[in-house]
């Protein structure tokens, strides 16, 4: 009997490339290779990558530094890179890094049996096309294997929006929205395979219009499907954020109280500049409303400090919005120059500004992220339970509002979705009782 080939492949970034990974393994798949995670024991490296800032893409090129050995000891690996920096670097990569055997973009990864194929006579393979058909309808023969509870389904992809510090709509394309029927079709595959609840995925997730009433109409037809439990989706922009949306939040039962909503900044000047298309008072009125459909709605974000010409006024107006807030979770980040986009070409902030910023904004927001945590104990949280926890008879699971929640009580299996009584809360995860 043959050995089936193996492929390793290391995701970066977000979650879209979480899913995407799970779409090429299934592709390779189908010619006969099966995942491995040891690079050593793989025929196949694939290197799935993200673009947004600077150390991501330098971080891909020092993975691939370490593979030379592997390389020089068995000729017949194959070296892939795709997702962002495929698409935005192409050819160079193969410059830079001669081991790479093929390049593959986000929008082309059906074409990777293919590829691979061509690569197989020693010679090396790219492509970075936006291609005219469906890469998810090439994609779909997920195998009927049983799956966890929890899963992501993108829906959207690519972005209009034009960020002043952003790679996005250069690596990832103009906004292009999954129909609404294959959407449900995937999803009621994955409930058939154990799935409870589903994560919908975009980069501009609520641009959504593969439906005619928008992603509250997709959330809306999800709900119905006997057996899913749970929805969410990330991540989204304010200024799609539309009514009925808005009131999903509060009359869809499914839909969790926990919302993503990058606002990055929260000086009007910055967010001019960045070209969010918004003010902060619009996005706190925003908040406002989302809360009066849903009260108990916890708020993520994402932020970035030292945006060329950011005054340490204009970060107080950042420190001031988290506070008018209060973020149940945020990601946090350094401005970083990417060149290509506008912003790149503006009056740097010095580094030691941005490094002195970036600890004065995540001290605001772990206390506040604490507080709203531990809040919780006391309270009975709907919780999903995923895996077994580290002690013996404990398993995890994650509350409605995507705390980690620790349990111990016998017959518990992964899928429960049980009421517990939260009665501890740690640095970063709750610990509960079976109410
Ligand atoms: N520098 C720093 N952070 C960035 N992000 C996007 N581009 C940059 C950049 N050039 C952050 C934004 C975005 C998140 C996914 O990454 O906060 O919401
Ligand atoms: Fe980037 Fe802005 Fe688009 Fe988000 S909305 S992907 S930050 S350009």
């Amino acid at each position: 009997m043959t050995q089936p080939k193996k492929l390793f492949i290391k995701t970066y970034g977000c979650q879209m490339n979480v899913y995407d990974s799970e779409r090429m393994a299934e592709a390779m798949g189908g010619q006969g290779y099966v995942q491995t995670d040891r690079p050593e024991d793989a025929d196949m490296i694939l290197l799935n990558t993200c673009h947004i800032r600077e150390k991501a893409a330098e971080k891909v090129y020092s993975e691939l530094g370490r593979y030379k050995g592997l390389k020089s000891d068995r000729p017949d690996l194959k070296i892939g890179v795709a997702g962002c920096v495929a698409q935005a670097e192409g050819e160079e990569i193969m410059r830079r890094q001669p081991l790479v055997d093929l390049v593959v973009g986000p929008q082309s990864y059906h074409r990777l049996p293919d590829l691979m194929a061509r690569t197989s006579n020693g010679a090396k393979a790219l492509d970075t096309d936006f291609p005219e058909e469906d890469k998810f309808e090439h994609l779909k023969s997920r195998p009927k294997a049983k799956r966890g509870p929890t899963a992501f389904l993108t829906v959207q992809e690519g972005c209009d929006k034009f960020c002043a510090f952003c790679v996005v709509p250069y690596t990832r394309g103009a906004e292009v929205s999954r129909p609404a029927d294959r959407v449900l079709d995937e999803a009621r595959d994955l409930v058939e395979r154990g799935v409870r609840e589903i994560t919908l995925l975009g980069q501009n997730v609520n641009g959504y219009h593969g439906h005619e009433k928008g992603l509250a109409g997709l959330i809306r037809e999800l709900a119905k499907i006997d057996g899913l439990a749970r929805i969410r989706f990330t991540t989204s922009h304010p200024n799609d954020m539309d009514d009925d949306l808005i009131a999903a939040h509060g009359d869809c039962d499914k839909l969790m109280p926990y919302l993503h909503l990058p606002v990055q900044a929260g000086s009007d000047k910055i967010l001019k500049r960045m070209n969010r298309q918004h003010t902060a008072e619009q996005y706190l009125r925003l908040i406002e409303r989302l809360r009066a459909a849903r009260p108990d709605l916890h708020m993520s974000g994402d932020f970035i400090v030292g945006f060329p010409e950011e005054t340490e006024e204009d970060f107080q107006g950042t420190l001031d919005l988290i506070a008018a807030v209060e973020y149940g979770s945020a990601f946090s980040f350094k401005y970083s120059e990417r060149p290509g986009t506008p912003a790149a070409e503006r009056p740097q902030v010095p580094e030691a500004e941005k490094d002195d910023r970036l600890q004065r904004l995540q001290a605001l927001l772990t206390r506040q992220q604490r507080a709203l945590q531990d809040a919780m104990v006391g309270r009975e949280l709907g919780v999903l339970f995923e895996k077994p926890g580290r002690m013996p008879g404990q398993m995890v699971g994650k509350s409605d509002y995507l705390h980690a929640v620790h349990v111990a009580a016998e017959g518990l299996v992964p899928g429960d979705l049980r009421r517990v009584r939260i009665v501890e809360s740690g640095p970063n995860s709750l610990k509960g009782v079976l109410a």
